[in-house]
């Protein structure tokens, strides 16, 4: 094969050790794949050097510590080790201004791998960037070093569509769309994914077409939890509960699966459904295509904190309470439920809507650094889930971890206030939950419930 070797053990880099790229690392060497992870932040490496893991990812920490235990993985600032593999990987950050990709991180890891790459290796981007990008940025900036692509070394780019929360599984069995620079770029990383995850393949027609299906996942995904969010709002003033309309509605056949509506909540964060949607309506705005579905569903989606906010202020009032007097015990303030990143969180704007209409706020998320909380919201969270519900008259679920199971809000019905409304924001309780909230003097509110 042109790219990559068929003997010996397949060796990769990974250039920028975040979320995504910490994630690909340790399971590449979990399947016995040395991995030389850099990363521009010295502070982050050291992190990982002392088995100091900054994402709250189930299994991350364990696979990552395995692998540094091992040898496996190694982690540095240094680009000099580059050249001692056959495949690079590029997962840096590609943030988005304004709805401009922010290209910095990308053209400074690509100008400074351009100094690295030798013959024969592969070059793989993970990162998630507007079409054109492989071919018409990273394409000439990693010729800058003197090497030519599709000559010399190979470039495929293959999008990451893992989710947090469930990323190990996910990139251990998501099918991987590539699409290539020439069909031996194609042929290397389809190779590469085989020999070390065992992924299924989708081959691409073209690096464009790859690059459209990651933006496209995220199209869809925003847009489909708009339409969740708008049925939610008709729901609650029909008083008819959504998730037994979604779920009824989901069992229907359609074309090649079922309908499948997604989860409505207190907000769409995060740091790809907020920008990606973006990275594509310019996209198209930039060859006079206009796509009115994008901002639609983006203003419906950044709609749903207010949303939020109003309804605990209507909850509230039926028992005679304006929000300036009250204590509202916010639990789960992560982008999402079992994650603890704070990036785009929708529950910042509710924090802000609370503590701006002169509520009292206390913040319990396990998940989340309590440093990271107290600079994105400026309040220090609490320790333990009894000191947030301490008083409260509202009980406000916005991102429900795993780790709330243990919480029973009926066994704390006395530290609470006589008349106390949980809110579930992202929570989803069963029936009979409810049930037993309203059978212990608690109202309930969910979003289109
Ligand atoms: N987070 C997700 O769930 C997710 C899912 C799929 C795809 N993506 C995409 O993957 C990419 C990375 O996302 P992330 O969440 O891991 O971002 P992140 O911000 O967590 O990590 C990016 C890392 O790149 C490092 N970096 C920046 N410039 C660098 C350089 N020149 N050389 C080496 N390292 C550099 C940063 O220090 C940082 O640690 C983005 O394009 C994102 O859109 C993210």
């Amino acid at each position: 094969m042109k790219f990559l070797s068929d003997q010996g053990n397949t060796s990769a880099a990974v250039i920028g050790m975040g979320y995504v790229g910490s994630t690909v690392a340790a399971v590449l060497a979990g399947e016995g794949v040395d991995v030389v992870g850099i990363d521009v932040n010295p502070a982050l490496v050291a992190a990982l050097e002392q088995r100091r893991c900054w994402f709250s990812e189930p299994g991350l920490p364990e696979l990552l510590y395995s692998g540094l235990d091992s040898g496996r993985l190694r982690v540095t600032t240094d680009y000099d080790l580059v050249s001692g593999v056959d495949v690079v990987i590029i997962a840096v950050s590609t943030p988005v201004r304004d709805t401009e990709l922010v290209d910095v991180p990308l053209r400074t890891a690509c100008t400074e791998l351009a100094g690295h790459l030798r013959e024969g290796q592969l070059v793989i981007l993970k990162s998630t960037v507007p079409p054109g990008v492989s071919r018409n940025l990273v394409a000439p900036l990693l010729e800058g070093g003197g090497l030519k692509v599709g000559e010399d070394f190979g470039l495929a780019f293959c999008p990451e569509r893992l989710s947090e929360g469930q990323a190990l599984h996910e990139l251990r069995t998501f099918p991987i769309a590539i699409g290539g620079w020439c069909p031996d770029s194609v042929a290397a990383a389809g190779a590469f994914w085989r020999r070390t995850i065992g992924a299924e393949i989708i081959s691409c027609a073209s690096m464009e077409s790859a690059e459209m299906v990651k933006l496209a996942s995220n199209w869809w995904i925003d847009h489909n939890i708009a339409m969740a969010n708008e049925l939610a709002t008709l729901c609650a003033v029909l008083d008819v509960d959504v998730l037994e309309v979604i779920s009824a509605t989901n069992t229907m056949r359609k074309g090649t699966g079922n309908v499948n509506i997604l989860l409505p909540s207190v907000g769409v964060g995060g740091s790809c459904l907020t920008k990606d949607p973006w990275m594509v309506w310019r996209a198209a705005r930039d060859r006079d295509v206009e796509l009115d579905t994008i901002p639609v569903a983006r203003e419906v989606n950044d709609s749903m904190p207010g949303y939020t906010v109003d309804l605990i202020v209507e909850e509230l009032a039926r028992f005679g309470k304006k929000l300036e007097e009250a204590k509202i015990a916010v639990l789960g303030v992560a982008f999402k439920n079992n994650t603890g990143d704070l990036r785009a969180t929708p529950a910042l704007p509710i924090v802000t809507g609370l503590q701006q209409g002169g509520a009292e706020v206390a913040i319990f998320d396990p998940l989340a650094d309590s440093g990271e909380v107290k600079k994105t919201f400026g309040l220090a969270p609490v320790e333990t889930a009894r000191e947030a519900l301490s008083g409260a008259d509202c009980i406000a679920v916005l991102a429900r971890h795993d780790e709330f199971d243990d919480i029973d809000f009926v066994a704390l019905r006395e530290s609470v206030a006589p008349s106390c409304v949980i809110i579930d924001g992202r929570a989803y309780y069963s029936r009979e939950t409810i049930g037993r909230f309203r059978r212990h003097g608690f109202a309930y509110r969910g979003i289109g419930r």
